[in-house]
C-alpha cells in the first residue's frame, strides 16, 4: 500500500495537544492495515516565529507541497500579540491558504445527536442540523490592496480592500453548487449587495454560474439578515456560499449552534482537490498543556482529509461514526460537559474514540 504523505502542522497553544489525537486515530487505522501514513511535522504561527522568525517558514511551505494533505492544529497566542505585523502568528495561516491556493475553505455544521442540549440555542432548534459553511478563502478584505495605515491630513487612517474578481466568484460558487448536489440540493449566497459593489458583482456571478445548476435551488440573503436566520432556523440551511469575512464571522455562528467550537473540522481546498485541513477553533491559549481541550474538531479535520484528499470516504465515514458513539456514550471533554457530568481529557477522549471505531 503506498503511504500517504500528511505534514502535520501543530502549531501554538492546544494544537499539539489536539493534533497529537487526530494522528493517533490516523495511525489506529494504518495499524489495522486499512491505509498508510508517512508522516512529517513541520513549523507554522508561534512556533516558527520562535525557531526561525517568521509564522511560515519557506521549509514548511515546501513540505507542504510535496505532502498529499496536510493537517493543521491552531496558530496565535498573547505572546506574539505585540510582535510586528509580520511576525504575528496568524499570517503564517493566511500566508499557507494563500501559498498553496486553498481557497474553498468547507466548513460543515452538524449537531451530534446527544449534545443538541449543549447548544446556547433550545434543542429542538438545534437538533438535526447540518449545514455547510463554503466560505471563499484567498480573496477579499483578507488579501485586498491596498492596505495599512496611513498618515493622512495629520491623522492615521486605516484601510482595507474587499475585492473580487468574477473568475474567484465564480470557482467558489461552483465549488458550492457541486457540493449541494451531493446534499439537499440548496444553496444560499450571502452578501452584502444593497451596500458593496464587490457584493453585486458576487450575486451577479452567483446567479450566472448556477444556470449551469438546474437541479441546484440557489437563493440570496444579505448578510446580517443571514445571521439572523441561522441562529433563528438553522435548519432551513444547507449550503452557504459566501466571501472571506462574511464566512469567517458566520462559521462562528455555526459553531456556537453546536454547543461548542470544539467540534467543528474544516477543509481548505485548491484547484485540484488537495488540502490543509484544521480544526476551526482558535489556539486557547487560556487552556493549553493541561489536557482540557476537545480533540473532536481535529479527529474531524483528519476524516475530512480522508474523504477529500485521500479518496477514502470509507474510512471518514467510520471516524465521523466513532465520534458520535463516543459522544452517545457520554464522553465529555469540559466544554460540552453539562453541570455534573464527568469530564474526561483531551487524551482520554482520543483514546475514547479509538476505541469506538470499528
Ligand atoms: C479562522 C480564523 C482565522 C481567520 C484567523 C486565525 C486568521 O478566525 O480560520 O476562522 O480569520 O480566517
Ligand atoms: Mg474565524
Amino acid at each position: 500500500m503506498k503511504p500517504h504523505r500528511i505534514l502535520l502542522l501543530p502549531g501554538d497553544g492546544i494544537g499539539p495537544e489536539v493534533t497529537t489525537q487526530a494522528r493517533r486515530l490516523l495511525e489506529t487505522l494504518a495499524a489495522r492495515g486499512e491505509i498508510a501514513f508517512e508522516f512529517e511535522e513541520g513549523l507554522i504561527g508561534g512556533a516558527a516565529v520562535d525557531a526561525r522568525g517568521k509564522p511560515l517558514p519557506e521549509e514548511t511551505l515546501v513540505a507542504a507541497r510535496r505532502a498529499d494533505a496536510v493537517l493543521m492544529g491552531a496558530v496565535g497566542g498573547p505572546k506574539w500579540d505585540g510582535a510586528p505585523r509580520a511576525a504575528h502568528p496568524e499570517r503564517g495561516l493566511l500566508a499557507i491558504r494563500s501559498g498553496l491556493e486553498l481557497y474553498a475553505n468547507l466548513r460543515p455544521v452538524r449537531c451530534a445527536d446527544a449534545l443538541a442540549d449543549a447548544s446556547s440555542l433550545k434543542p429542538e432548534l438545534i437538533r438535526g442540523v447540518d449545514v455547510l459553511i463554503v466560505r471563499e478563502l484567498t480573496g477579499g478584505i483578507y488579501f485586498g490592496e491596498p492596505r495599512g495605515i496611513f498618515e493622512e491630513d495629520g491623522e492615521r487612517v486605516g484601510i482595507n480592500t474587499e475585492r473580487y474578481r468574477e473568475s474567484e466568484i465564480a470557482r467558489i460558487c461552483r465549488n458550492a453548487l457541486e457540493l449541494a448536489r451531493l446534499r439537499r440540493g440548496q444553496v444560499v449566497s450571502v452578501d452584502k449587495a444593497n451596500v458593496l459593489e464587490s457584493s453585486q458583482l458576487w450575486r451577479e456571478v452567483a446567479k450566472t454560474v448556477a444556470r449551469d445548476y438546474p437541479d441546484v435551488r440557489l437563493t440570496h440573503l444579505y448578510v446580517d439578515n443571514a445571521a439572523m436566520q441561522l441562529v433563528r432556523s438553522p435548519k432551513s440551511f444547507d449550503v452557504m456560499v459566501t466571501s472571506n469575512l462574511f464566512g469567517d464571522i458566520l462559521s462562528d455562528i455555526g459553531a456556537q449552534l453546536t454547543g461548542s467550537i470544539g467540534l467543528l473540522p474544516s477543509a481548505s481546498l485548491n484547484a485540484d482537490g488537495r488540502g490543509l485541513y484544521e480544526p476551526v477553533h482558535g489556539s486557547a491559549p487560556d487552556i493549553a498543556g493541561r489536557g482540557l481541550a476537545n480533540p473532536l474538531a481535529a479527529i474531524l479535520s483528519a476524516a475530512m482529509m480522508l474523504r477529500h484528499s485521500l479518496g477514502r470516504s470509507d474510512l471518514a465515514e467510520r471516524v465521523e461514526r466513532a465520534v458520535e458513539r463516543a459522544l452517545a456514550r457520554g464522553i465529555r471533554t469540559a466544554d460540552i460537559a453539562r453541570p455534573g457530568q464527568d469530564v474526561v481529557s483531551t487524551v482520554r477522549m482520543g483514546q475514547a474514540v479509538a476505541e469506538a471505531l470499528y
